[in-house]
This record gives structure tokens, C-alpha cells and sequence, in this order.
């Protein structure tokens, strides 16, 4: 059966609405997750990843890495390095990645067996990546462009109302 396009503009209006009562990023992204999940058909697994420094932020250490944010789904890899599978490669060329198959993906990271395609678009805060919004199906070809630019407005809104004090 067809299904029409999820309503990502409602999805963002409604992170908008929850940043009035608290824009803090742990409990904003949490409910944002959510709100993905729910709104959006067919999915097995949506969350975010957050840019720390790597090794906890040894002295003198400024490389960072994706460290597992708030999220809807099964238990998910916790550490991804910059370049490495979708969302390190979605940090590394600050891109949307739009994956039909997962396995042809090549470093594609598999977290949960069930996941078919994946979406994941960069977060920016001040100008840099601070990490990403991750959205994976079990259906092969799930997302189509304009489900990118759906979970890109999302993000955007993100952007607009979230207050990501306190992410190192
Ligand atoms: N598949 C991702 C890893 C995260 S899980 O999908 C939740 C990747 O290749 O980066």
C-alpha cells in the first residue's frame, strides 16, 4: 500500500513547541527521537549521536568522536569514529547520507540486524558538526529524497531551538 510522506514539518513544529517548556539537549533529543520514531513510518531504530572529545578529553587531546545520544530502539553501538560507517561519514564530508541498502554501504556499521537503509543528516552548533540525527529502516529503499530533506527540516529545527549547553 502507498503511504503518503511523513509530516516532518509537524515532527519539527513539535520539537519547537517542547523547546518553549525546555530546551535542554538531553531531554529535547529524547523526546525528539520520539517524536521520529512515531511519526515516521517503518522505522527500527532513530537517535542521535554527539560529538566528544575521544578518550573522555585527555589534556591536550582536541580529536573528537561520536559517542551514543539519546535514541528510540535496540541497544546501539556507543563509539564511532569520524569517517568510519554512515555517521562518521556523514560528520567526515558534513553531508546528508541518503542509503537505500545498507550493505552496499562499504564500512557500514550494523548495529541492529533488522536495519535495512538508513538517513543520517549533521547537526551543527556555532558554525561545526555536533553530531548527527540517525533514522534506520528495515525496509530496503525506505527513505527517498524527500524524506532527507524531511529529516533535514527536522534537524534544522533542532538547530534553531536546542540548547546544547554542557555537550563537551
Ligand atoms: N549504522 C550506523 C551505526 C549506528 S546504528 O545504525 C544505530 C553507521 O553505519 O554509522
Amino acid at each position: 500500500m502507498a503511504k503518503g510522506l511523513p509530516d516532518y514539518g509537524l515532527i519539527a513544529a513539535q520539537i519547537e513547541a517542547l523547546a518553549e517548556e525546555d530546551a535542554a539537549w538531553v531531554p529535547l533529543l529524547a523526546n525528539a527521537s520520539a517524536l521520529v520514531m512515531d511519526g515516521v513510518d517503518n522505522l527500527n531504530w532513530a537517535g542521535f549521536y554527539l560529538m566528544h572529545p575521544v578518550g573522555a578529553g585527555a589534556a591536550g587531546n582536541d580529536e573528537r568522536e561520536l559517542v551514543l545520544g539519546p535514541f528510540q530502539g535496540k541497544v546501539a553501538c556507543v563509539r564511532i569514529a569520524v569517517g568510519r560507517g554512515v555517521c562518521g561519514t556523514a560528520v567526515a564530508t558534513d553531508s546528508t547520507q541518503l542509503v537505500r541498502d545498507v550493505h552496499e554501504f562499504a564500512g557500514h556499521i550494523a548495529c541492529d540486524s533488522a536495519s535495512n537503509s538508513e538517513v543520517v543528516v549533521p547537526i551543527h552548533v556555532d558554525g561545526r558538526v555536533a553530531g548527527v540525527l540517525d533514522v534506520d529502516s528495515p525496509l530496503v529503499g525506505r527513505f527517498g529524497e524527500a524524506d532527507a530533506r524531511g529529516m533535514e527540516a527536522v534537524v534544522a529545527a533542532i538547530e534553531r531551538c536546542c540548547d546544547f549547553e554542557g555537550l563537551a
